[in-house]
This record gives C-alpha cells, structure tokens and sequence, in this order.
C-alpha cells in the first residue's frame, strides 16, 4: 500500500520519475501524475551523456552535467540492482570529427590517422581531418533507463497515475493549495513540476518546444559491430547501441508541437550521416521518430524554488534531459528536504526562473488560479 502523497510530481518523464524516486529513498510519500508517457521526450533521445562533446563552456551548467556524469554508473547499478533490467549505460567515450583542422591549436587535437584509431571497423570519409576524442564521455540506452525508472517505481509502490491532464495549480496566497485535473482535485504539501515542454500549459515559465528528429539503421551484422563509440560530428550525433542499432540525430526545429518526421528531416540526417560515415548508406532503415526537447531562451535549466513556496521548478533541459537526470533528482530531493549543500548553492542561483524578465514571469491567469474559498 502507497502511504497517501506528502509530494506530488507532475510529469512522468526521465526528469519526474528521478526526482520520484530519489525523494522516496529518502523516505518520502510522492505520486506522479502524468499525462502520457509517450510523449516523454526520455522516449525520444539519443542518450548521449556528453557535457564535454557538446562542448559547453566552463560555467554552472557545465558543473551541473560534470556531476551528473559522474553519478551515472552508481546511479544505473542502483536501478539495475532494483529491478534486475539493463540501462544501456556505457562508458563507450565520444569521438568527435571535424571536417576541418580547426582544433589544432588544442593540445587534444587529433589528427585523421589517430583519431580512426577509434573505430577499427568503420572508415571516416576522407572529408575528415581529424578531431578529438572524449574518453569520459559516453551514452545511456534512454529508453531502456526509462522503462528501469518505471519498474523501480512500480517496485517501490510509488502511485503513478497516468492519462491525467492537470489543468491548473489552484493558489491560496502564495502556496499552490491544490492541482485541478480531469480525474478530480489532487493535494499534496509540496509539488514539483517537471512537464518538460510542456511547463507553459501550467505556468507561465519561458520553456518552448524544439523538435528533433531521429532516425535508427540496423548493423548487418549484430555479431560484428562496426561501431563501438559515439561520434559526435558537426552536423550530426550517431549513437551505437550494443544490440546492433544505430541512432542517428538530431534536427532542432521551432515548429511548436508540430509533430511527424519530415522528408527533408531524415534526408538531412541521413545526407550528413553518410557523408561522415560513407558505410552507413547501405545499413538498412529501422526506425524513424521525433520529440520535443524543453528548451530555454539561454539554453539552461529551470531549477529550485518558484513564486510559491510548496512548488519547485524541474523543467527546460533541453539537450541535456537524459544526462541531467541524476543531479536533477538529487538537487531537487535536496531543496525539497530543504538540504542543499553549500556547494550546489550556486547551481540553484544560476538556474533559477528569477534570471528571466518580469513579463515572462508575471502570473497567468489562466492557468494558476486563485482558490475560489480563498477569494471568496
Ligand atoms: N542531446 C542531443 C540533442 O538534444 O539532440
């Protein structure tokens, strides 16, 4: 039996059930409630975990993914532990070519002949001049985590409940006193709200939609991978999985919630897929999708308190969703718990919703309400 909800997460994707789960270690009473899991974009990644491929400049961020990274491997031997399922987490380092020597004032600059030392079975184009190589770096089978998070969930009687559409955050002052939805009014002392690209339909927080298209080739051979690494190319990402697949990624796209691959979305994928990796053109098509990334107009999360005291904001990932999710999950347990350590004092101050203009924070109406017996 679930004890009844002390926390309510809204959002069951990647970023909710982290949080989910890390404030039920420690001894917490929550719920999600989630609208639909498809449309999760944990559904939808490639799993890279690639702060230093991404090559995001020293600041809070980069602090934040470096920590998450290193919280990886703990982190999915927990939930393999729990539920007895494989991640897909793989330490399998990042190689990211460069059609042009642009790097070779970098000490880490590799030229051509030894950075295809990383991948024996795969020949770069001849376009390539070199590049460097991210040991550290590596990727997660995001679909596979997310289907572990829901298990340790499941296992752990957290209450998830699904199809549910929360309507609006009902206030009294300067508290959320309760969330309307189609199945009802749900309470709880404290929320969090973690609705991805979605946050705006709740609150008015400046996180917009930007669509990515992806695209999965089948390896010929499974027993032969061609293909033990990561490559994080200039136009294109393309991810390996151990059973023979071969994501391939990413377009960004402000469509809003346009959904659909597009004919020229995966010619495009494909076009700068094969002209880094001429050999993949003969791999046959698996799989086609989208989804929707949480993004921010500075790219950074939206993370901590709100203007309200019972709500804490986990929202606008954008690229960095799958990587994110551990340190999210434990800075979030830790403003909850009201235990946050000095030293992630400044992640919580650069990613506060504060940082952006006033009109953009200015109460919507239509989606927070007042109380009706507290206006009354
Ligand atoms: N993390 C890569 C992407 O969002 O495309």
């Amino acid at each position: 039996m679930s004890k009844p909800a002390e926390i309510i997460v809204i959002g069951g994707g990647i970023v909710g059930l982290s949080i989910a789960l890390e404030l039920h270690w420690r001894g917490l009473a929550v719920q999600i409630l989630t609208r639909s899991n498809a449309e999760a974009a944990a559904w939808s990644a490639a799993g890279m975990l690639a702060p230093q491929a991404e090559e995001i400049p020293p600041s809070a961020l980069l602090d934040f993914c470096l920590w998450s990274r290193n919280l990886y491997q703990d982190w999915t031997n927990k939930l393999s532990a729990i539920t007895g399922l494989d991640t897909g987490y793989w330490e399998c380092g990042i190689v990211a070519p460069r059609y042009r020597p642009n790097g070779l004032d970098r000490s880490d600059w590799q030229p051509i002949k030894e950075l295809q030392t990383h991948l024996p079975h795969l020949k770069f184009s001849s376009e390539v001049a070199g590049g460097f190589w991210f040991a550290a770096d590596g990727q997660v089978d995001n679909r596979a985590l997310y289907q572990a998070l829901q298990a340790a969930a499941r296992l752990a009687n957290i209450e998830i409940i699904t199809d549910i559409e929360v309507q609006a955050l009902e206030r009294t002052g300067q508290s959320i006193d309760r969330l309307t939805t189609n199945q009802g009014d749900f309470r709880a002392s404290h929320y969090v709200l973690a609705t991805g690209a979605w946050s705006q339909q709740l609150l008015p927080i400046p996180v917009v939609p930007r669509k990515g298209q992806l695209i999965a080739l089948q390896v010929p051979d499974v027993c032969n991978l061609p293909l033990e690494t990561v490559l994080f190319g200039e136009e294109v990402y393309i991810v390996p999985r151990r059973a023979g697949r071969i994501v391939i990624g990413a377009t960004s796209e402000n469509v809003g919630f346009q959904p659909g691959n597009t004919s020229i979305g995966i010619q495009g994928l494909l076009a700068k897929a094969t002209r880094l990796c001429p050999q993949l053109a003969a791999y046959p098509i698996q799989e086609c999708w989208w989804g929707f990334r949480p993004a921010t107009s500075d790219e950074q999360p939206i993370l901590g308190a709100s203007a309200y005291s019972n709500l804490t904001l986990a929202t606008g990932h954008y690229r960095n969703g799958i990587l994110l999710a551990p340190a999210t999950a434990q800075l979030i347990a830790d403003v909850v718990t009201n235990s946050v350590a000095t030293g992630h004092q400044h992640l919580l101050d650069n990613f506060s919703y504060q940082r952006f203009a006033p009109p953009e924070l200015s109460p919507n109406p239509h989606a927070v309400q007042l109380c009706r017996s507290a206006s009354a």
